[in-house]
């Protein structure tokens, strides 16, 4: 889509509108090998380079991020160390600002998806377009197969809750470990579900959401998604 060059530029996270302007004006930004010196000229951003290189994710970002231990999917720096802070800077100036599609807990490792394209946060969460997730999960007490029942069965209830979770699969690995497959993200779900049954989770690991899975990236790192995989 065409657009303004101060415009393109701030949405990738370079600078303010009022910036871009001054870096325009100066001569750094080039279309299709040009200096265009003029703000309200409209490009291509994937066309346009700035200090003769090309722009960080012109046409939007999605990625998949395999989170470490000990970050919280928060912007608020308040509440301990960010994953955002594992990421590129630039990342935090785009406009709209990256999220991630959804939220794992503090101790929680794996897969999240990052995007500053908002429609795809609705079209990952929305309690209507059910994407189901998959989480390995180590637990304190044996596993039991009247365990995969309950969950199976669509009338769980978790503290506080007016409505029963959806169904959810559950695929016993070994004693102490296993696959869950849910659909919905209400809050600390999967931990709040094993406490139901009177359980207790102690390691949490999403490895898969929607069709998307981490595969062997490494934790802390990230990948583009292309958008022919969209
Ligand atoms: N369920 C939880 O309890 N925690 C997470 O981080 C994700 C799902």
């Amino acid at each position: 889509m065409l657009k303004r060059l101060d415009q393109v530029l701030a949405n990738c996270g370079y600078s303010t509108r009022n910036e871009a302007k001054k870096l325009i004006k100066k001569g750094l930004v080039k279309v299709d090998g040009s200096v265009i010196k003029d703000p309200s000229f409209k490009a291509e951003p994937s066309r346009v380079l700035f200090e003769d290189e090309p722009l960080d994710h012109p046409d939007g970002l999605f990625v998949m991020f395999n989170k470490p231990a000990g970050y919280v999917c928060s912007h608020e720096s308040s509440e301990g160390p960010r994953i955002y802070d594992l990421l590129p800077e630039i990342w935090l100036f785009r406009n709209p600002i990256v999220s991630s599609i959804g939220r794992l807990d503090k101790d929680t490792t794996g897969l999240i998806l990052l995007t500053d394209i908002t429609h795809l946060i609705h079209d990952f969460t929305s309690p209507k377009k059910s994407v189901p997730k998959t989480y390995r999960v180590k637990v304190e007490n044996p596993l039991d197969q009247e365990i995969v029942k309950i969950f199976a069965s669509g009338t769980l209830m978790l503290q506080g809750e007016e409505t029963p979770c959806l169904p959810a699969q559950l695929q016993i690995l070994d004693d102490l470990r296993a696959d869950l497959i849910i659909t919905e993200g209400r809050y600390h779900q999967v931990k709040r579900m094993f406490e139901a049954v009177s359980n207790k989770v102690t390691e949490l690991h999403r490895w898969r959401f929607g069709q998307y899975t981490l595969g062997d990236l490494p934790e802390g790192e990230w990948v583009d998604i292309e958008a022919g995989q969209l």
